[in-house]
């Protein structure tokens, strides 16, 4: 039997699938998430961690871990909160929930999309203010997809799917950037390959990302990319939040560089950057986008099946790499 901590409430089944095979499993309760203090006594005292994308396992961390640690399952496909060379180093397997919520973020892109080129939200909150005086030529004018050009910044899992449903869906032309092409879907989706987002910018309706966090990518978009798009353009970002330079985003859109955001991630989250909410043309979402009943309980129930297959001393399932 090990004693394994879920660092958070979540939802089921993995806390069931964990006690049934037998383990001793402690889940926390109450609004807050883990304190570094709790976190540093956790890491000596459990064989088995399952973990939030916002508890920062850094070398520090893995450096107070006992030996009797063997792995983080963070309850995400990103694992940017975890020193995942520290963790390997010492021996600490650290695993993802890989695609358990591919559909999910997937479809909230699209939905962001919807909303931001279609003006849902401050159309909703025009409707709400008693505003509405009856049909107008000219009310709250958005802009059509379909015949656009979407760029992909990251053609993994999630920015594949994306893809996927913004040209099947919408009829709109993909365009990608990756460290390599992938000829396949190229071949099927028609989509042109840039090595460069720097050439990929100007030729985008709607840039999309779906890169991981690494110090590649923190600030892919600053102020000097944000003025390469057209001055028409949208930007999604479902990714993470430091991706975007925020403070550059809030000026190039008060300066109309770029039209319109759509946010689901922020830079210094859960604060927003100066002038962000005061924007008519973004949408934000609290870091939403796998959160779906069917994707929630995925990602449990493949956190736990990785604590449970280390605990066996078989390899993780979905090594985080
Ligand atoms: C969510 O942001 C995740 O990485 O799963």
């Amino acid at each position: 039997m090990a004693r394994v901590l879920i660092t958070y409430a979540i939802p089921e089944p993995g806390p069931t699938l964990l006690r049934q095979a037998g383990h001793d499993v402690e889940m926390r309760t109450g609004e807050d998430i883990i304190s570094r203090e709790e976190l540093l006594v956790a890491v000596t005292q459990y064989d088995a961690m399952l973990t939030l994308l916002t508890d920062t396992i850094d070398a520090t961390v893995i450096a107070a871990a006992g030996p009797q640690l063997k792995i983080i399952a963070n309850l995400a496909v990103g694992f940017d909160n975890v020193d995942v060379a520290a963790a390997k180093a010492k021996g600490i397997a650290v695993t993802n929930v890989a695609d358990g919520l591919t559909t999910a973020v997937a479809e909230h892109t699209i939905a962001l999309l919807g909303a931001l080129a279609r003006r849902i939200v401050e159309s909703d909150q025009f409707v709400r203010a008693g505003k509405y005086q009856g049909w107008r030529p000219q009310l709250l004018l958005g802009t059509e997809l379909t015949g656009k050009v979407l760029g992909i910044a990251g053609l993994g899992r999630i920015g594949s799917e994306v893809a996927r449903r913004a040209q099947r869906g919408f009829g709109m032309r993909i365009v990608y950037t990756d460290l390599k092409p992938n000829p396949e879907f190229e071949r099927e989706y028609e989509a042109a390959y840039f090595a460069s987002i720097d050439d990929l910018l100007p030729a985008v309706d709607v840039l999309s990302l779906h890169v991981p966090l690494v110090p590649a990518t923190r600030h892919l978009i600053n102020a000097e990319r944000l003025a390469r798009m057209k001055k028409t353009a949208l930007l999604l970002n479902t990714s993470r939040g430091p991706v975007v330079d925020e403070a550059a985003l809030v000026a190039a859109l008060q300066q109309g560089t770029i039209a319109g955001a759509a946010l689901d991630v922020f830079e210094h989250e859960p604060e927003l950057a100066p002038g962000l909410a005061a924007l008519a043309q973004v949408v934000l979402t609290p870091h939403t986008a796998s959160a779906t009943i069917e994707a929630r309980s995925t990602m449990s129930d493949i956190a736990a099946k990785n604590i449970l297959a280390v605990l066996a001393g078989q390899p993780p399932l979905n090594p985080a790499r």
